[in-house]
C-alpha cells in the first residue's frame, strides 16, 4: 500500500492538462455492453476504478484493450471495447464492493441480455447509498427482481424491457445513466422525470447518441429515450474531469501560486469557478485554458451548500472545506447529498483547523497557519481534500490509504509535483 509524504509550503507554478473524467468513462464503459462492435474510447484516465470497470468487462467475456500506462506525459489514453463476447453477465461481489459504479452494468446487461446477476452494493464511507431508484425504475420498464445471497438476480420480461415513465423522487447520477442505458434498447419511450443534469449524465447520452440512440433532453430535468433495435459501436472523446480540474483549483487556492489548466471543461464547472472566485481566487480563460492565481493574502470566507448540478458538486466540498480552513472569517459548508461525507472534518482538525459539525453542516474558523501531520484518507475525495491541505501546512504529513485517491484520480500527486509541490510516493 502507498502513502503520500508532502513538505508543505511549495506555491505551484505551471501549466498541466486536465484528464478525462471518471464518472463520464465509468458509464460509457459500461455501455460498451449495448453495443453490437467495439466502442473506442479516447481521452480516458489512468486510474483504480477504469481499471476495475476493465476487469468487469473482462470476467464478462468481454475483450478491452486499454492502454493504461501509468507513465508521466503518457498522454490520453485510449480504450477499445468489445463486449460481443459476453458471455456471463454477472458483476460479483469482490469487484462492487471496491466500487459502487458496478451497478452501472445492471441496465445495459438486462436491456442487451435480458438477465444479470449483480451484487448488492453494501454502504460505503460515505453514507448508506442504496440503488433503490434504479432498481424501481428498471420494474417498472418491465424487470423482475430476487435478492439471494447478497446478489440482485434480474430478468427482463420475454419481450424485453419496454418504455415507462420514470419519475426519480430525488435525483441520482448512476440512476439516470442505468436507466438511460436501459432505454436506449427498450421498446417504446421511456420518459426520465427529475433526471440528472450532471456533465457526466449528458456525456453519456451523447456517446449513447454517437452509437444510434434517439435521446432528447440531455442536459435538463426530463430526459426522453426513443428505443432502438440495436446500437453499433463508435469512437467517442470522454469529457475531461471537472472535479479533477476543481481539486486542482483548489490547490493553487492552498498552496499559492500561478497555475494554468489545459483544457478544464469550463461550462460544467461554474458553480465550482464561481464559489472560488467569490473566495478571491483569481482567474481569466483563453480557449479551455483556465489561468488560475491565489490573491497575495488569505482567501475569504463563503459559505457553501452541495446541491444536485448546476449546483456546487458534493464532489468538490472536501477539497474547498480545506481551502476554507485558512481563510479569513468562517465558513458554513453544508452537505445535503451524501449523509456523512464529512470524514475528512477530523483529519483535518489534526492539521489545526478549527471546524465544528453540526448535524449536516460544518463550520470552518478560518486559522493563519496549518501544520504538518500523518493523515488517513477514508474515501476519494476527502483523500483529496487532505492532500490539498498538507499541501498549504507547515512542515511535513503523510497520508496514508493513498489507494482512495488513486481509485479517482489520474496521478494527482505527480501532477502537482510538475507545478512545484514535494509529494513522495513512499510504501507503507
Ligand atoms: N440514492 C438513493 N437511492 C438510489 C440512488 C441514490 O437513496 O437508488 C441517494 C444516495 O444515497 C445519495 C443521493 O441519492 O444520497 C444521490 O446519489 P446519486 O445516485 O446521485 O450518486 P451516485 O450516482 O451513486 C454519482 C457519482 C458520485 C457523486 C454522486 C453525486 C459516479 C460513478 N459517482 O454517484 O461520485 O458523488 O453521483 O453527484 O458517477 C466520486 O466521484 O467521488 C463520487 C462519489
Amino acid at each position: 500500500m502507498d502513502r503520500l509524504a508532502v513538505e508543505g509550503g511549495a506555491p505551484l507554478f505551471g501549466k498541466v492538462r486536465v484528464s478525462g473524467a471518471k464518472n463520464a468513462a465509468l458509464p460509457l464503459m459500461a455501455a460498451s455492453i449495448l453495443a453490437d462492435g467495439p466502442l473506442d474510447l479516447t481521452n480516458v484516465p489512468s486510474l483504480g476504478d477504469l481499471k476495475t470497470m476493465a476487469r468487469l468487462l473482462t470476467l464478462m467475456g468481454g475483450a478491452v484493450r486499454a492502454s493504461f500506462r501509468g507513465d508521466e506525459g503518457a498522454g490520453p489514453e485510449e480504450c477499445l471495447i468489445d463486449m460481443r463476447g459476453l458471455s456471463v453477465p454477472e458483476a460479483r461481489h469482490e469487484l462492487v464492493k471496491t466500487m459502487r459504479a458496478s451497478a452501472l452494468v445492471l441496465g445495459p446487461l438486462l436491456a442487451r441480455h435480458g438477465r444479470a446477476v449483480v451484487s448488492l452494493p453494501g454502504g460505503c464511507a460515505i453514507g448508506v447509498r442504496p440503488i433503490d431508484m434504479h432498481l424501481k425504475a428498471l420494474k417498472e420498464m418491465g424487470a423482475d427482481f430476487d435478492i439471494s445471497g447478497g446478489d440482485i438476480i434480474a430478468r427482463a420480461p420475454a419481450g424485453g424491457l419496454r418504455g415507462a415513465a420514470v419519475n426519480f423522487p430525488t435525483v441520482t447520477v448512476t440512476g439516470t445513466e442505468n436507466v438511460m442505458m436501459a432505454a436506449a434498447l427498450a421498446r417504446g419511450e421511456t420518459v426520465i422525470s427529475n433526471a440528472a443534469r450532471e456533465p457526466e449524465v449528458v456525456d453519456t447520452g451523447r456517446a449513447l447518441c454517437a452509437m444510434g440512440a434517439r435521446i432528447e433532453g440531455l442536459g435538463t430535468g426530463e430526459i426522453a429515450v426513443h428505443g432502438v433495435p440495436s446500437l453499433s459501436g463508435a469512437r467517442y472523446a470522454v469529457m475531461s474531469d471537472r472535479i479533477e480540474a476543481g481539486t486542482l483549483m483548489a490547490a493553487v487556492a492552498l498552496a499559492g501560486g500561478k497555475v494554468t489548466l489545459q483544457g478544464a471543461p469550463l461550462a460544467s464547472m461554474a458553480a465550482v469557478r464561481d464559489k472560488f472566485g467569490e473566495a478571491g481566487l483569481y482567474m481569466s480563460y483563453e480557449g479551455d485554458d483556465l489561468y488560475l492565481e491565489s490573491p497575495g493574502g488569505r482567501l475569504e470566507a463563503v459559505n457553501l451548500v452541495t446541491m444536485p448540478h448546476p449546483g456546487f458538486p458534493t464532489d468538490m466540498q472536501a477539497q474547498f472545506m480545506a481551502a476554507m480552513c485558512l481563510a479569513s472569517g468562517v465558513s458554513i459548508v453544508t452537505e445535503t447529498i451524501f449523509e456523512n461525507r464529512f470524514m475528512h472534518v477530523a483529519e483535518l482538525r489534526r492539521l489545526g483547523a478549527d471546524i465544528t459539525l453540526e448535524g449536516r453542516s460544518a463550520v470552518v474558523k478560518g486559522v493563519r497557519h496549518l501544520s504538518g501531520a500523518p493523515l488517513t484518507a477514508s474515501d476519494l475525495r476527502a483523500s483529496a481534500g487532505l492532500l490539498l491541505a498538507a499541501l498549504a501546512a507547515r512542515g511535513r504529513s503523510v497520508v496514508s490509504r493513498v489507494y482512495h485517491l488513486d481509485r479517482g484520480y489520474d496521478r494527482l500527486d505527480r501532477k502537482l509535483n510538475l507545478l512545484g509541490a514535494r509529494i513522495t510516493r513512499e510504501k507503507e
